[in-house]
């Protein structure tokens, strides 16, 4: 693996686009390749071997482009395929965790809860962390169906979203949390509309920027930060062939982006 190649980082759609920003904003010497699965998500209402499969392919995409790291940008690709792809692969790959470990350290309720798709909910990867953390604070998981849906259309402020997050979180706040952990990596675009409906003695946090800081630490651990005379570049690829992927990546990548058509010898 050398300093100057890139890194790959994924997701079932345009979630990881909120990790892909803090790895931007910490690592601007190096070359970033994204893949929104689009045309497949959401994730959360696949099968596990559907997810790895998809989550297989990318990765032999990524490994076709040379990367020196993976970051798996998606919480429901790492239950249901991280620990099954990391051994194949020679990248070092990095792979999201909730937020829980902050939030059971700095709570003061002792309440807190957790956002994110059933799949991850029901993961083993949720399970153990409930396990060891259970015993200083009280965990509340709250699946949110339709949430990642409204993320991918863009939709991050309309009727429809306010609803939804308005049912899911609303019923925390009488359970007394004072923090609400993003578990999706869709959620971070929802945080401002999470934070208006919740109030501000609720914190809301999510894993971007830790999961940022363990690339970076992987990485120079390794050697292999890129140099930083070099300035990077980031490139995006949809599996969405309508148009639609491009115009929300745009959206909430804050700039217009080139998007390419992930290529077809990736098999769909
Ligand atoms: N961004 C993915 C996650 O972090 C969304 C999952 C899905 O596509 O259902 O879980």
């Amino acid at each position: 693996m050398r300093r100057e190649n890139p890194i790959g980082i994924f997701d079932s759609g345009v979630g990881g686009l909120s990790v892909l920003r803090e790895i931007r904003k910490l690592l601007p010497n190096e070359n970033l390749l994204y893949v929104a699965d689009s045309a497949h998500a959401p994730y959360g209402d696949k099968t596990k071997e559907f997810i790895l499969e998809r989550s297989t392919t990318i990765v032999d995409f990524f490994i076709s482009r040379q990367v020196k790291a993976v970051v798996v940008a998606c919480n429901t690709a790492t239950g249901a395929a991280v620990k099954e792809i990391r051994p194949t692969i020679r990248p070092t790959i990095i792979a999201m965790e909730p937020a829980v470990k902050p939030a059971s350290e700095k709570t003061k309720t002792g309440v807190i809860g957790v956002l994110a798709t059933s799949r991850t909910l029901t993961s083993n990867n949720f399970q153990i962390l409930l396990t060891r953390f259970s015993d200083q604070v009280k965990i509340i998981p709250q699946a949110c169906p339709g949430l990642v849906e409204q993320v991918e259309l863009g939709d991050l402020n309309g009727d429809k979203t306010r609803a939804l997050v308005a049912q899911y979180v609303l019923p925390l706040i009488t359970q007394n949390v004072d923090f609400i952990v993003l578990g999706c990596t869709h959620y971070p675009f929802l945080a401002s509309l999470i934070q208006e409906l919740v109030g501000s003695s609720i914190t809301v946090i999510d894993s971007g920027s830790a999961i940022a800081r363990e690339l970076k630490s992987r990485l120079e651990k390794a050697e292999i930060l890129a140099d930083r005379n070099y300035s990077g570049s980031v490139q995006f690829w949809s599996s969405d062939e309508t148009g639609k992927a491009k115009q929300v990546i745009s959206q909430l990548w804050g700039d217009d982006v080139d998007l390419s058509n992930l290529p077809a010898c990736v098999p769909i």
